[in-house]
This record gives C-alpha cells, sequence and structure tokens, in this order.
C-alpha cells in the first residue's frame, strides 16, 4: 500500500467535479439563502468541500481503519487498561431499536425496560463489590474518583468534621490525586516499600484527624495484591478516614474476593475496563461507584429505583446528594454491554475471568522474567511491571524503544513509564481473552529484541505508515483544523 495515499485526507483527494452521489432534483421551491441564513453567518464564498469518487471515499476509510491497532486487530497488552476482546455479541444486543431510539427525557412509564436493566446493573455491581449503594452516573475511572471523593467531602460536611487530606500512594495512576485536589482535597503522598506495596509504617505516620480518605489500588499498579490490606484499612478507620478503592484492577479479583470485604468504603468500576466496553483512544468509557449504606444519601442523583408496584423510576428525591455529575444517566451504551456480559458470565463466570486474567500473565511473566527485570516479583495478578532500566544502561535501549520495537511485530505496546516508582517501566497486562500461542508470539518477540541492533530500536518502528511523531510537539502544538499538506510540508 502506498503510505502516503492511505494517510492523505478526502480535502487532498479532492478533484474537482467527482462526484459520489446526485442528490435529487429539489421538490419545493428555490428560497434565496440569505432569508434562512442572516447575511452575517455566511461565508463570503463557497466552502472548499472536497469533490471525490465513492471509490475514493471507501479506500480512505478501509486504509486509515487499517493503519490503527485495536482489539479486534492485534494482541494490547496496555497495562491498567484491560483492553479484552470486545464480545460482538454485545454490539449488536446495544444497537437493538429498543436500545438506541430512547430519548432519556422520555417518561419512566415509557423507558421501563432501560431503567430495569440500569437497577439490575446498580444492583449487579453492588454485589461484586460488596458495597451496596451505586451510582452509574460517572462516564471513567477518573469521574468515578472524583464523584466518590465529593460524596467522602459532603459526608463529612453533613457529620460536621474538617477532614482536608486524602492519602494516596506513590504508585497511584496520576487521576488519584487529581481527583482528590479538583475536589478540594490536599494530597499527601504514601511510599511504597522495597516490595513495591504501600509502605505501612508510612502510612501509618502520615494518618491524622484530618484525613478523610486513602485511595488504594488493589491489586496496585506493580501488579500485586496488598497483603495488609486488612491492617490498612483499619488503621484508616481507626482514624475516622475512608477508603476509596480505585477499581482499575478489578479484572484480578472480581468474583473472588470483594471490596467492601476487605475494607473499602467507595470504589468506581471501569466498566469499559473489566466489563468489556470497547475502549481506547479516550473513551468511551464508564465509571460508576459503589458506596457503603451510610453514604448512598449524598451519592450523584438521580438514581434507579424500583417501586413498591415492581415499576422502575428515576429518584430525584435525595436532598443529600452531590448532584449531578453528567447528563443524564451515563454512558448507557457502554452500560449495556456491561450489563449483557455481567448477565452472559453469571457468578461462576466472573470467578474464571480473574482465573485466567491472573494464570496469563503468571504465564507472560516465567516466559519473560529470565530476560526482563521484574523488580517486584516472581508472580503477580492480572499485570506485571518489567523495566527496561539495563537495556537503557548498556545498550541506549529505552522502555520506549522496545514499545515502538514492538509495534514491527504486530503487537501494541505494552504501557510505558508508568507506574512512576519503576523507571523504564513496561506494565504488561494480556488479560484473560488471549491464548498461549499469542502469548508465546509475544514473548518470543521481545526475547529476540535482545539481540536486535539498538540502532533498529531506537528508530523503530519502520514498518508502518507513522513512525515515532513528535508527542510533545503534536501535545503543546496541536492542529485542530485541516490545512492543506502542501502547506504544512
Ligand atoms: C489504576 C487506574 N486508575 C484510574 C484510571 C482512570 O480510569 P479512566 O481512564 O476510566 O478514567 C486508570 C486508567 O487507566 C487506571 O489505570
Amino acid at each position: 500500500m502506498d503510505k502516503r495515499q492511505s494517510t492523505q485526507l478526502l480535502f487532498e483527494l479532492h478533484k474537482s467535479g467527482r462526484r459520489s452521489h446526485r442528490l435529487p432534483a429539489s421538490d419545493v421551491p428555490a428560497q434565496p439563502i440569505d432569508k434562512l441564513i442572516p447575511k452575517q453567518h455566511l461565508a463570503d464564498k463557497p466552502l472548499p468541500l472536497p469533490e471525490v469518487a465513492e471509490s475514493d471515499v471507501l479506500r480512505h476509510f478501509v486504509n486509515l481503519s487499517t493503519l490503527n491497532m485495536s482489539v479486534d486487530t492485534n494482541f494490547y497488552p496496555l497495562g491498567s487498561c484491560t483492553m479484552k476482546y470486545n464480545p460482538k455479541r454485545h454490539e449488536r444486543l446495544a444497537s437493538l431499536s429498543g436500545i438506541v431510539n430512547l430519548h432519556p427525557l422520555q417518561p419512566d412509564a415509557s423507558t421501563q425496560g432501560m431503567l430495569e436493566l440500569l437497577y439490575g446493573m446498580q444492583e449487579y455491581l453492588g454485589e461484586i463489590a460488596g458495597l451496596p449503594a451505586v451510582s452509574l452516573q460517572p462516564s471513567a475511572g477518573a469521574q468515578g474518583e472524583l464523584a466518590a471523593l465529593l460524596v467522602a467531602a459532603a459526608y463529612f460536611r453533613d457529620k460536621g468534621q474538617k477532614r482536608t487530606k486524602v492519602l494516596v500512594p506513590d504508585s497511584a495512576h496520576g487521576t488519584n490525586p487529581a481527583s482528590a485536589v479538583i475536589a478540594g482535597f490536599e494530597v499527601i503522598t504514601v511510599k511504597s516499600d522495597e516490595h513495591g506495596l504501600v509502605d505501612f509504617n508510612d502510612l501509618k505516620a502520615k494518618l491524622s484527624p484530618e484525613t478523610a480518605v486513602f485511595m488504594i489500588t488493589n491489586p496496585n499498579t506493580c501488579g500485586l495484591f496488598e497483603t495488609k490490606i486488612l491492617e490498612i484499612t483499619k488503621i484508616v478507620h481507626d482514624v475516622g478516614g475512608l477508603i476509596y478503592l480505585d477499581g482499575a484492577n478489578m479484572n484480578a479479583i472480581v468474583g473472588r474476593t470483594r471490596p467492601g470485604d476487605f475494607g473499602a468504603d467507595m470504589m468506581h468500576y471501569n466498566v469499559h475496563k473489566t466489563f468489556t466496553g470497547p475502549h481506547g483512544a479516550g473513551g468511551p468509557g464508564a465509571g460508576p461507584i459503589a458506596v457503603r449504606d451510610f453514604l448512598a444519601p449524598y451519592l450523584p442523583a438521580p438514581l434507579v429505583v424500583k417501586n413498591n408496584d415492581g415499576t422502575y423510576a428515576l429518584d430525584f428525591d435525595r436532598p443529600k446528594s452531590v448532584g449531578r455529575v453528567r447528563s443524564f444517566n451515563g454512558n448507557i451504551g457502554i452500560l449495556v454491554r456491561g450489563y449483557i456480559y455481567i448477565r452472559t458470565l453469571g457468578p461462576e463466570g466472573l470467578k474464571e475471568i480473574s482465573e485466567q486474567a491472573v494464570l496469563n500473565a503468571n504465564y507472560l511473566l516465567a516466559l519473560l522474567k529470565d530476560h526482563y527485570e521484574v523488580p517486584n516479583g516472581d508472580r503477580c495478578m492480572h499485570e506485571f511491571v518489567a523495566s527496561a532500566r539495563k537495556d537503557r544502561r548498556e545498550r541506549r535501549v529505552s522502555a520506549m524503544d522496545i514499545a515502538k520495537r514492538l509495534l514491527d511485530y504486530g503487537f501494541h505496546a505494552p504501557t510505558v513509564y508508568f507506574p512512576l516508582i519503576v523507571p523504564e517501566a513496561l506494565m504488561m497486562e494480556p488479560t484473560e481473552t488471549e491464548s498461549k500461542e499469542t502469548l508465546d508470539a509475544f514473548a518470543d518477540a521481545l526475547i529476540k529484541m535482545k539481540s536486535e541492533d539498538p540502532a533498529l530500536l531506537q528508530a523503530a518502528p519502520t514498518t508502518l505508515a507513522i513512525c515515532r511523531p513528535d508527542e510533545a510537539k503534536a501535545a503543546r502544538e496541536p492542529i485542530l483544523k485541516w490545512t492543506s499538506l502542501e502547506s504544512r510540508l
């Protein structure tokens, strides 16, 4: 394929007079355009819209779709993101007209089916969490964190307690401290110990009557279960604080243990991770939160409730609620897919997910640990963090070079440079949906790279249409409107 051709925009394929379709002749009298649209809103010359043939349009979009990596096309071991296969059955069911043609402002009486589904989802998520009160509103994990911290703030305010501090481990995802700051708290960082777990003594020393919440990820971002979780939750509760569980890693424990049972008071789910909502490139997502009963009054309103007569309704009458965190009732398309997934698997199936996810990660770890340093463990949960520190020191090959070279082998890169406590981190999460053959091929590629010329790795990927974009420039100087290729060269 001509790489340049495949990345040309439709504007660049423009040839005057080319057509894909002919519109039928108008069957209403023509109106002068400036009678319909005020003059000041009209362009002074015709817009330079592309004129292209149907085959140009078709090839353009089909070729573009092949430039991307996706779970449907490639192994995607992006740690912490749980890029598991998205069953196509969900797509079919989520696009049933009874679902996609609903309007969120329809009266409850006309949306009973959807309300029943959402109520069921609240119930399932409450049961899986061991935390019975659920809001489906947040659109992603990060928004779930913020919503739950607002709930905690409202709770302490209501109790007349001035608690201003949120404690966050240094291995946490960056959204944790960001959410705490946005919710108005001061963030205190808790160190990790030499095993990659929460440093218990450091946590103890930093707890005080001003502690509002300790945010913990379990299993943590090193792919390790916090062995002292019961002691941790106890000492936080002993000072009157709440435990927030970052549920991004639920895939490792779903159906095996419940955050509420090991002491969490609030948590978010990433439905787009654990329950197969398709995601990537920033969305879409769903980050419902589950909390203990005593926090339920503060949850975002409305919640879906079941009336005594068996009908369902949206309950807006929640005077202590923190209010809406999102329009309407959440990201319904993703919640529907998650609901179908949970219903399809049932309790036994959910247990199998975590078992298989942990098994796959440990298998991959066993294949790689003699070749790559894995600072925190012989064993892992659903993911592990290798380090390219030695490659960097001895061959000037960085985690980024390795990640980029994997693209040449037809694999999506693992997560790199996270968690921050592991230098040159390569965080790998194979998920339960990958076969032994895929994991073997992936490990072979990583091992083969060890003997490849560093120059090749530093230049990788060499087989793709786009090689090494300047990511900092792209983030700092985004080009958000079309300009011709010529003017950019
Ligand atoms: C550990 C952890 N916490 C929180 C988040 C935030 O979740 P989301 O991307 O759904 O906002 C992520 C995202 O990858 C994560 O890995």
